[in-house]
C-alpha cells in the first residue's frame, strides 16, 4: 500500500515537472546585448516592445527609476494601456502627480485620466515631470543554463504587463540616432527594469553589467542570478569582490527613495601611496550631494575639482620619467606623448589607480586599459574628467572605467560586487556567447 502510493506520487512529479518545464519556462536569467554609441558615447540596447512587436533602441542608465519612450512619434500597439490615475500602476510608477489631457501636447495613442512620473535625460541635463505611466508588452532574451557554450540562449519570454514612461520627442533629444528612450536599472524603485523582471519571473533582483571597450561589439548586462559564463567556461561571478550599496531616502528631496546606485570611497591610492584630500567630501550627505556613485550616463569617471588635480599631479608624478604631458585634448586636462607608453595584456603601462572601499582590503583597481583613454595616434589622455559644477558627487564612475570589468547589483542583498578588469583573467566584456 505504502510503496503503491509512492509509486504514484513519483511519476505525477515527473509528469508535472515536464510539463511546467514544456508550457511555462521560468528563467532564471536574461540578458541584453549594449554597445557605445561612438559618436554620443553613451550605451545603448535594444528591447522588444508593443503589439506588433518593435525593437525599441534605449540609452542604458543604472540609476533611473524607470523604462521611458517617445510615444510622440511613430507609436503603435494594440496592447498600449495608459494608466488610470491612482490606480496600482500609478502607485507602482511612484506616480507624482495626476493630470488633465488637453494640458500637455497628446503624447501617445490614448490618454484618460493619467498619472506622470519623471523622466530623466541625465544627456540634456533634464528631468520631466509628465512622463505618463503606461503599459505594453515586451519581451527579453533568456539564458537556459543547461547548456552553457555556444547554445545557452534560451527562449524570448514575455512581460505582457510591463510599465513604462511616455514623453514627449523634445526629452529624446542628444540620445543619438534611432534612440528613442531611456533603460532604467536603478534600485528602491518597483517598476525599474531589473525590479520588475524579477517580480515577473521570481528571480531575486539582481543584474550585472559587462561593457564592452570596443564600440564594435557588444558587452552584455544580465539580469538576474548567475553563472556569468565567458568563453572558455569562465564564470566572472566567482572574482567578484563585495561594497555594500547606499541608499539615500529622499530623492528630489521627497521622501522617496533615491534610484541611484552610492558606495563608500573612503580613500584613493595611486601606486599604493595614498593622496591628500579633504575627505568629508567623499560622504554623501542629506542632500545627496558628495560621495561616490556609479553611473553609465557620464563616459568617463567625473572627479570634483580639488579631487581631480591631486589625482592628476600623482598620476604625472607617477608615470615614468620619459614619458611628457602634452597640451589638453578636451574633455580632458592630464595628457602625454605615447610614444613611451608601454603596453602589456592589461593595457597600457600606468600607475594603478586603487579607490578604497568601504574596508581597506577592499579596492577598485584600475589599470591602464581603465585609466588612459587614446585620442589620437600620438596622445593618450588620463581618463577623468573635472566636475565642472559645483555641486553633485564628488566622485561617479563613469563608462570607461567600469570597461571589460563585471560588475554586479544585488539589490536584495544590498551589495555592489566588481571583479576588477576581465583582462587579469584573460578575458572581455565582448567575449560571451549571448550577445554575439
Ligand atoms: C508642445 O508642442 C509645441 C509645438 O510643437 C512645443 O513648442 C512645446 O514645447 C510642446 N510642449 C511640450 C510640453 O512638449
Ligand atoms: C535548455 O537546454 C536543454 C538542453 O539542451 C534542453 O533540453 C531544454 O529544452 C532547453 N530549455 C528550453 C526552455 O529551451
Ligand atoms: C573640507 O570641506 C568641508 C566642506 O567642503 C569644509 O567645511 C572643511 O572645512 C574642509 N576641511 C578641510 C580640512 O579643509
Ligand atoms: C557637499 O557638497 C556641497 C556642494 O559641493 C558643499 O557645499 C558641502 O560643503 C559638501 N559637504 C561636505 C561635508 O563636504
Ligand atoms: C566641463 O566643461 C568642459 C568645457 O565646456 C567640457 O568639455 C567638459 O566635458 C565638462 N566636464 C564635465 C564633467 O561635464
Amino acid at each position: 500500500m505504502y510503496s503503491s502510493s509512492h509509486y504514484y506520487l513519483f511519476h505525477f512529479c515527473l509528469l508535472f515537472v515536464t510539463c511546467l518545464a514544456q508550457t511555462n519556462f521560468h528563467p532564471k536569467t536574461l540578458f541584453l546585448a549594449v554597445k557605445q554609441d561612438p559618436s554620443t558615447l553613451q550605451y545603448i540596447t535594444q528591447i522588444q516592445q508593443r503589439t506588433p512587436l518593435v525593437p525599441v533602441k534605449l540609452a542604458v542608465h543604472i540609476g533611473s527609476e524607470n523604462l521611458w519612450v517617445d510615444c510622440e512619434t511613430g507609436f503603435k500597439s494594440s496592447t498600449y494601456k495608459p494608466a488610470r490615475c491612482d490606480s496600482r500602476q500609478c502607485v507602482l510608477a511612484r506616480s507624482i502627480a495626476c493630470g488633465n489631457c488637453n494640458t500637455e501636447n497628446i503624447t501617445r495613442p490614448a490618454c484618460n485620466d493619467p498619472c506622470y512620473n519623471i523622466v530623466s535625460n541625465p544627456a540634456m541635463n533634464t528631468f520631466y515631470s509628465g512622463g505618463e505611466i503606461a503599459e505594453d508588452v515586451l519581451t527579453v532574451q533568456s539564458i537556459n543554463h543547461s547548456t552553457p557554450g555556444p547554445d545557452s540562449r534560451g527562449p524570448v519570454v514575455t512581460v505582457p504587463k510591463f510599465i513604462f514612461s511616455c514623453s514627449p520627442s523634445l526629452y529624446t533629444q542628444k540620445l543619438g540616432k534611432d534612440v528613442k528612450g531611456m533603460i532604467g536599472f536603478g534600485q528602491q524603485s518597483p517598476v525599474s527594469f531589473v525590479t520588475q523582471l524579477a517580480s515577473v519571473f521570481k528571480f531575486s533582483r539582481q543584474f550585472a553589467i559587462c561593457l564592452s571597450a570596443s564600440p564594435q561589439e557588444n558587452g552584455i548586462i544580465f539580469i538576474g542570478h548567475r553563472p556569468y559564463i565567458f568563453a572558455l567556461g569562465f564564470d566572472a561571478s566567482r572574482d567578484l569582490i563585495y561594497t555594500p550599496i547606499i541608499t539615500h531616502p529622499n530623492f528630489f528631496l521627497i521622501n522617496r527613495g533615491s534610484p541611484e546606485y552610492y558606495i563608500q570611497v573612503t580613500s584613493i591610492t595611486i601606486n599604493e601611496k595614498p593622496l591628500v584630500f579633504n575627505k568629508t567630501l567623499l560622504s554623501l550627505d542629506e542632500n545627496e550631494e558628495n560621495g561616490t556613485k556609479l553611473s553609465t550616463a557620464v563616459p568617463y569617471t567625473v572627479l570634483e575639482r580639488s579631487i581631480y588635480d591631486v589625482v592628476s599631479k600623482a598620476f604625472i608624478s607617477e608615470m615614468p620619467k620619459e614619458v611628457k604631458t602634452v597640451p589638453a585634448v578636451q574633455p580632458f586636462k592630464t595628457c602625454f606623448d605615447s610614444t613611451y607608453v608601454g603596453m602589456s595584456r592589461l593595457g597600457y603601462n600606468a600607475p594603478r589607480i586603487n579607490l578604497v572601499l568601504h574596508k581597506p582590503n577592499v579596492r577598485w583597481t584600475i589599470t591602464g586599459a581603465n585609466s588612459l583613454v587614446k585620442v589620437s595616434d600620438r596622445v593618450v589622455c588620463l581618463a577623468f574628467v573635472e566636475r565642472n559644477q559645483t555641486f553633485g558627487q564628488a566622485i561617479v564612475i563613469g563608462g570607461f572605467q567600469m570597461h571589460d570589468n563585471l560588475v554586479e547589483f544585488d539589490l536584495a542583498r544590498r551589495r555592489i560586487g566588481f571583479s576588477n578588469s576581465l583582462y587579469f583573467r584573460q578575458t572581455m566584456c565582448s567575449n560571451q556567447f549571448y550577445t554575439m
